[in-house]
């Protein structure tokens, strides 16, 4: 049983949309001339901000998943991160951009990154919608970030809460009643 909750908006559709937009300028230019770039998003958080990013890349690129575990049905991470789903394709001589949805201790992202550097990659870089800063427990700070935001529990453009809220389309803080 889920505590009963409502969502307050933080972050605007049409706010993420604009954000979405210059990220993915950015990243065009930096992988400019390439057409070795592989976008990775990380299950199942990012499926929607990877689909709009992706759309917004002027560049030949490829498109590929990998699940890891993280926080369960709860809002506490846990510290144990475990591939459920791994890549389909080589990414050895590749560029790699790890597309994830939110930076919060760090743990899950530093782990991705470590994995997929042992790979051969030419280069691994990340993009992330959210980062939460001041949850922080491994220093580690993604190449792009969307927003900062403060330690809320939010949810909405891919992002759940015991699975439910992904479809939300802008990003919301959960508030306990
Ligand atoms: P980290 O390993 O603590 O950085 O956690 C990263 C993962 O925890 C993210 O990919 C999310 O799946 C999840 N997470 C962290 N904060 C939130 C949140 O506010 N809402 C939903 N999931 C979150």
């Amino acid at each position: 049983m889920q505590r009963p909750y409502v969502i307050d908006q933080m972050i605007s559709a049409k706010a993420i949309a604009a954000r979405v937009e210059g990220l993915a300028r950015e990243i065009s230019t930096r992988f400019a001339g390439t057409d070795k770039l592989v976008v990775v998003g990380l299950l199942r958080g990012s499926f929607i901000f990877i689909a709009d990013l992706v759309r917004e890349i002027d560049l030949p690129i490829e498109v590929d998943f990998l699940e890891v575990s993280s926080y369960g049905d709860s809002t506490e991470s846990s510290r144990e991160v475990r591939v459920l789903k791994d890549l389909r394709g080589e990414i050895a001589g590749r560029d790699v951009l790890v597309v994830e949805d939110i930076v919060d201790t760090g743990f899950t992202l530093t782990h991705v990154l470590k994995l997929l550097a042992t790979r051969d990659p030419n280069c691994v870089e990340a993009c992330v919608l959210l980062d939460k800063p001041s949850r922080r427990e491994v220093p580690i700070r993604a190449t792009w970030t969307g927003f900062e935001i403060p330690d809320e529990f939010v949810v909405g453009y891919g992002i759940d809460y015991a699975q439910r809220n992904r479809n939300l389309p802008y990003i919301g803080k959960v508030r306990f009643t």
